[in-house]
């Protein structure tokens, strides 16, 4: 087989001096003291005993020639972010009314934001967050998909109307080669207003057409000589399914039901399951709940990550930063107001109200654990007023208009109200999350983990329920019991810190002792 294409070889930007981490052609393995706080209370007392528990990592160092597949890859966020990669990959420059652009991957964590490694001479030294460890380069991964729509992907680029047009003209020869695989359209999951752009449908059983994904999946992987796919769903909001004994509450029950063609199996829980039986990661961008319970128990039992839900891309995510602010800083949010007007197909989509509801649930619930953290503020169950509201205005196209409102307390009878209004490219924002979460979950599934004690037992994988996801995700998905977090900087942290300790680095503090003393 050609290796043309091919990744370039593991070259580490990092390389770690000390006795905890271990460099081997195949691995980077370190040594790490995670060090939690116990706490136990009484009648309002603390008793707090500081903890330490050793664990060894391992990373793979091989960064593989990654694929990826969208579901509704002919949507404006399938076309524009394979676009993007496309253009980067070129190094395209194109011509605006307001001088040359070229082509780049903003909004991206793992492309373009940094992280601070240590203290230099000359003080922080931040690195690029891509070459902390080995990770995919954005620009090789390759792309494919399915969509019920048969437009090639230059023609549905064009559809889309996100892309300068000067970009797409430069792009449309290389978009047409491309072509959407044909999907599973159950039309009653999504919006009617949907049913005139599906002319690309499987035809047959259910369990048919799980085995003509997963036979996509193997004929993309063998085609592009790949090592390893990720499937991600950024088709269509559906409608949330119900969630019944015997029909999805178990891998078992799930798997007998769509044996059986029980209507109200989604074709995101299909793909779902069609990925896990597959042995590939699948990552869902909108709200629904495609991770029934018998979909993370199937999961659990393959041992394959799950992630999502819903792209975390702009309001929410600055709902994530600012609310987190406001309750830290002894500020208390008594009402949060937030409309949306869009006029892509996704708000389309998403005027129906089956739809809508999938998309309210996954915006309402982000502010919860801030609230719940400062009993100060807040009573037991006490929450601020939380409305959101979004509308379908066909002129303003893939330019999504925000408006929030956030009304807060302050400080004897004060009260003091925020409002933002953000108007962008909800597509351009979408994509760079479409890359982060391939990349990320990829470097997760080769990471694995073992206490230092147990060095009879196994290295295991994190959770099938891929937590590490959660800052790219409204509904962040995690294990059953665990706790989510949405705040945007402790999520931040979590991964950065998760990925020093794979190079034996502790976690990044800000104490700047070294600058406390003479
Ligand atoms: P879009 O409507 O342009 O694209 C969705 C594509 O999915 C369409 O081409 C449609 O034909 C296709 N589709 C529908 N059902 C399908 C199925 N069963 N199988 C295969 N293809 C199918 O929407 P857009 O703007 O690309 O958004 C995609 C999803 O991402 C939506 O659910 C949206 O709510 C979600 N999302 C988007 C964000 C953003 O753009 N900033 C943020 C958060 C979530």
């Amino acid at each position: 087989p050609s290796t043309d294409n091919l990744p370039a070889a593991v070259t580490d930007t990092v390389t770690v001096q000390s006795p905890n981490v271990k460099y081997t052609e195949q691995y980077i393995e370190s040594k790490y003291e995670y060090q939690t706080t116990k706490v136990e209370e009484t009648c309002g007392r603390f008793t707090v005993t500081p903890k330490t528990e050793s664990y060894v990592f391992r990373t793979e160092r091989q960064v593989p020639r990654l694929g990826v597949m969208l579901v509704g890859w002919g949507g404006n966020n399938g076309t524009t972010v394979t676009a993007a990669v496309l253009a980067n990959k070129s190094k395209l420059s194109w011509h605006t009314k307001e001088g040359v652009r070229h082509a780049d991957y903003l909004g991206s964590i793992t492309q373009a934001s940094t992280v601070s490694l240590g203290t230099g001479p000359e003080g922080e030294v931040f690195i690029p967050f891509k070459s902390l460890l080995p990770m995919v380069d954005a620009n090789d991964i390759v792309f494919d998909g399915w969509d019920i729509s048969s437009l090639n992907m230059g023609e549905a680029m064009k559809r889309a109307q996100v892309l300068d047009y000067n970009l797409q003209t430069q792009l449309y020869p290389l978009m047409t080669k491309m072509k959407p695989r044909p999907s599973i359209y159950i039309p009653e999951f999504i919006a009617a207003n949907q049913k005139d752009r599906a002319d690309n449908c499987l035809t047959g059983t259910k369990w048919e057409m799980i085995e003509k994904i997963r036979e996509d999946m193997r004929d993309f992987k063998r085609k592009q000589q790949l090592d390893k796919i990720i499937v991600l769903w950024t088709a269509n909001t559906e409608r949330f399914s119900d969630v019944q004994e015997g029909l999805n509450d178990t891998a078992e029950n799930l798997l007998a039901s769509i044996k059986k063609d029980a209507s109200e199996v989604s074709p995101s829980t299909l793909f779902a399951v069609a990925s896990i039986l597959e042995g590939v990661t699948y990552i869902n961008g909108s709200p629904q709940n495609t991770f029934v319970p018998g979909v993370i128990e199937l999961a659990e039992q393959k041992r394959v990550f799950i992630g999502g839900d819903d792209f975390k891309s702009g309001q929410t995510k600055m709902k994530s930063v600012l609310v987190d602010f406001l309750v830290s800083a002894g500020i208390k949010p008594v009402s949060i107001v937030s409309y949306n007007h869009l006029g892509n197909n996704d708000g389309k989509n998403l005027s129906a109200p089956q739809t809508f509801r999938s998309k309210e649930i996954s915006k309402t619930n982000v502010v919860d654990d801030m609230v719940a953290s400062n009993s100060i503020l807040y009573k037991p169950n006490e929450k601020p007023d939380h409305c959101v509201v979004i509308k379908y205005v066909p002129y303003v196209g893939d330019s999504k208009r925000a408006m929030d409102e956030y009304t807060s307390e302050i400080m004897m009878g004060g009260r003091s109200t925020i409002v933002i209004h953000n108007t962008c490219e909800d597509s351009l924002l979408a994509s760079p999350l479409i890359l982060d979460l391939a990349i990320i979950a990829e470097l997760c599934e080769r990471i694995q983990l073992r206490r230092a004690e147990e060095s009879e037992k196994e290295f295991q994988r994190f959770n099938s329920a891929l937590s590490m996801l959660s800052i790219l995700c409204k509904a962040p998905l995690t294990p059953r019991g665990t706790p989510v977090s949405n705040a945007f900087f402790r999520q931040k942290a979590c991964i950065e810190n998760i990925f020093r300790a794979c190079l034996g680095l502790s976690p990044l503090n800000h104490m700047a002792l070294e600058y406390k003393m003479e």
